[in-house]
């Protein structure tokens, strides 16, 4: 069994008949790293999780979760594995404490284990005071924070969460991303799944980027960045005739082709501290009126933009209300 790599794809497809929803995906996982694969609607993201936690048979393609071959060890690679599915698995009718009890009956362990590991989840996850409420009356926070304890009942090695945080406000976010963050220093592997471009710059060390069923793009979130050009000037001209000289002034700056639109000039240019500095002496050394001028460092969302030509979530959308996106 390989150390090194908790999870390895190679050229994983998944069809549904005529859909291609797995078009070659190519992925690693190191032990112990945390790996964000980040993608719009449909791009594939639950198929991936689905394969690789045993749920669902590859096409073609080869999938090792643990050094453990999915179709052929399935048992193996199960008892290496916790997942937290994209929707629910907690029991509405059931406490806390009671789908803390029936996850660790789901595994077969030990009855008294299962009581001490259920008591420090539900401590570790804020739920000790609602244990022993039934789960319809918890907040989706709670819900999701019981989903993920459940998830961890065995303790595994290795986790696969399937956009953990869709759906939830701002601070239950912020709590959620504390305990994944909490799991990867303990040592845990994490392999989540997510549209929000800044969760995965939040928690991954590693993003890839999927689309379609095809990886488009892969590195940590300062490459992906770079990748679309580093950093930005962002010049208003107090006087649009201007334009001109102010694109001259840049020019010993810059790194690529300026954009003009009306009286603002957009010019990539060389990472730096003393860039904008620069900017500054040349275009008053110009003549240039300056209005506004802005260095700008490409957000993830830029990335997003470049690679897909549409836009990412940035946004938490209530679960109920459905779900927002690209049409297929
Ligand atoms: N059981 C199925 N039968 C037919 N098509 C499917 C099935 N499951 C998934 N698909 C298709 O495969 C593609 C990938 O779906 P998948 O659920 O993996 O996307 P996703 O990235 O998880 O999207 P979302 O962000 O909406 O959860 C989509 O086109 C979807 O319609
Ligand atoms: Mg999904």
């Amino acid at each position: 069994m390989s150390s090194e790599f908790a999870v390895v794809v190679r050229d994983l497809v998944k069809t549904f008949g005529d859909v291609r929803a797995l078009d070659g995906i190519d992925l690693t996982v190191g032990t112990g790293q945390v790996v964000g694969l980040l993608g719009p609607n449909g791009a594939g993201k639950t198929t991936t999780v689905r394969i690789l936690s045993t749920l669902l048979a590859p096409t073609s393609g080869s999938v090792q979760v643990a050094g453990f071959d999915v179709v052929r060890q399935p048992d193996h690679v199960r008892r290496a594995i916790g997942l937290t599915g994209q929707y629910s698995a907690v029991d509405e009718y059931l406490t806390g404490a009671e789908n803390l009890r029936m996850f660790g009956g789901l595994y077969h362990l030990d009855a008294g284990y299962v009581k001490r590991r259920s008591a420090e989840l539900l401590d570790w996850f804020d739920l000790s005071e609602a244990a022993d409420r039934p789960a319809r009356t918890y907040s989706g926070g709670m819900r999701r924070r019981l989903d993920l304890a459940s998830s961890l009942i065995a303790s595994p090695s290795i986790l696969f969460l399937d956009e953990p945080t869709t759906g939830l406000d701002p601070r239950s976010r912020l709590g959620l991303w504390q305990v994944i963050k909490d799991l990867v220093a303990a040592g845990t592997t994490v392999l989540l799944t997510t549209q929000y471009l800044e969760e995965a710059d939040q928690l991954a060390q590693d993003i890839v980027v999927i689309d379609q069923g095809k990886v488009i793009a892969h590195g940590t979130s300062e490459q992906l960045k770079d990748q679309i050009g580093g950093d930005r000037i962002e010049v208003r001209v107090t006087s649009i005739d201007q334009i001109a000289q102010a694109v001259a002034a840049l020019a010993p700056l810059s790194s690529g082709e300026p954009i003009v639109e009306e009286d603002r000039v957009f010019t990539p240019v060389r990472s730096g501290s003393t860039v904008l500095m620069e900017a500054i002496r040349s275009l008053d050394a110009n003549g240039v009126g300056v209005e506004d001028l802005v260095l700008r460092r490409p957000t993830l969302d830029d990335v997003f933009m470049s690679l897909t030509g549409h836009a990412a979530e940035t946004e938490p959308q209530p679960v109920a209300t459905g779900r927002r996106g690209r049409k297929k």
